[in-house]
């Protein structure tokens, strides 16, 4: 039996504390937030402990697996006491705000042998997979991502790293999963249309992002913070007598109102994958969404 700890206890902690108790291999022992009322109703909730101070968790060695699920700007908080525990770790997405650091922060992950995931979700979402498998081998031209929120809040998206680490993350990983390549070449425009309070914040609610792939693939993205119609997401691959669009593989008879209830299974999918493994996945992966996240940010800052 694996002990866990899930660290952070809203929507998407929350989501990990109800996939850890359906795992079977896995014990959901403490529950951990900075905020004290969060804490303790959600390990009445889930029947499992808190602690006031987290070392006293971390000091507890029979507890092996901590989920990462605060704020973005807590990760590499976090990160560091739980490498220097040699605990396994499954960390939320974005790795961390600072892309400069992922190198040194990957060596520390590899020199102490931890066993680590990068959440990383939306590959195991029904439809997406379901797509990667239509595909085959055959090399997809044109890639069309959309991604429009319908209920997104600024400050979260600042504490999550901004448009493109917060929302960009999954897509620019989903692009490179599906083209089987990076890309060499990026041109992004971003404004704050939609949303005034993200300018005010020094964020972006709107961007249209342009790349080409390694293998010459051309990826295009659209981002919003707005949206009318729900949760919208769509994802087109494009190749020699073929058009794969994923409004065609998820149940279309749903009114997605947000991420998480379109995605919903993939949370438990990605996570009991890397518990069943017992060893690190989705690391690579991560560590090259963060780069393009970064390198993204710097080409829409120059094209202002
Ligand atoms: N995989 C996905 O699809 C997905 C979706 C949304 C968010 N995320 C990621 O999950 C993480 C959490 O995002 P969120 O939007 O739920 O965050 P959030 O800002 O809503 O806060 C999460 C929780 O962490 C708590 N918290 C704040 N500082 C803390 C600290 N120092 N120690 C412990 N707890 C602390 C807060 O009280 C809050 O309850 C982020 O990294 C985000 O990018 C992933």
């Amino acid at each position: 039996m694996i002990k866990s700890c899930v660290i952070g206890l809203s929507k998407i902690g929350q989501i990990h504390c109800s996939n850890l108790k359906k795992i079977k291999k896995t014990k959901l022992s403490y529950v951990y937030d900075k905020n004290q009322n969060l804490r303790k109703k959600i390990s009445q909730k889930y029947k499992c402990s808190t602690e006031n101070n987290f070392n006293k968790i971390l000091k507890d060695k029979s507890i092996k697996l901590f989920v990462i699920a605060s704020p973005t700007t807590t990760h590499e908080y976090y990160l560091k006491k739980l490498i220097a525990h040699k605990k396994m770790i499954y960390c939320e997405k974005p790795i961390s705000l600072n892309a400069e650091k992922i190198n040194l922060l990957e060596r520390k992950i590899k020199f102490n042998k931890i066993n680590i995931c990068i959440g990383l979700n939306r590959r195991y979402t029904d439809a997406y997979v379901q797509m990667k498998k239509v595909l085959k081998k055959r090399r997809v031209k044109l890639i069309q991502i959309i991604s429009r929120s319908s209920n997104s809040d600024v400050c979260q998206s600042v504490r999550n790293g901004g448009l493109f680490m917060d929302k960009g993350f999954h897509f620019f990983d989903l692009a490179n999963w599906y083209a089987n390549s990076t890309p060499k070449k990026i041109i992004a425009m971003a404004e704050s249309i939609s949303r005034k309070k993200f300018l005010l914040r020094n964020d972006y609610s709107d961007s249209v992002i342009n790349m080409k792939f390694n293998n010459n693939t051309v990826v295009e993205f659209i981002f919003s913070r707005t949206s009318k119609l729900g949760h919208e997401e769509r994802i087109k691959l494009f190749g020699d007598n073929f058009l794969l669009d994923s409004d065609k593989f998820f149940n279309k008879k749903i009114l997605y109102k947000n991420y998480d209830i379109k995605h919903k299974n993939s949370y438990l999918k990605c996570l009991k994958e890397f518990i069943s493994k017992e060893k690190s996945i989705l690391l690579s992966e991560g560590i090259q969404a963060q780069k393009i996240c970064d390198l993204v940010l710097k080409s829409a800052r120059k094209n202002k």
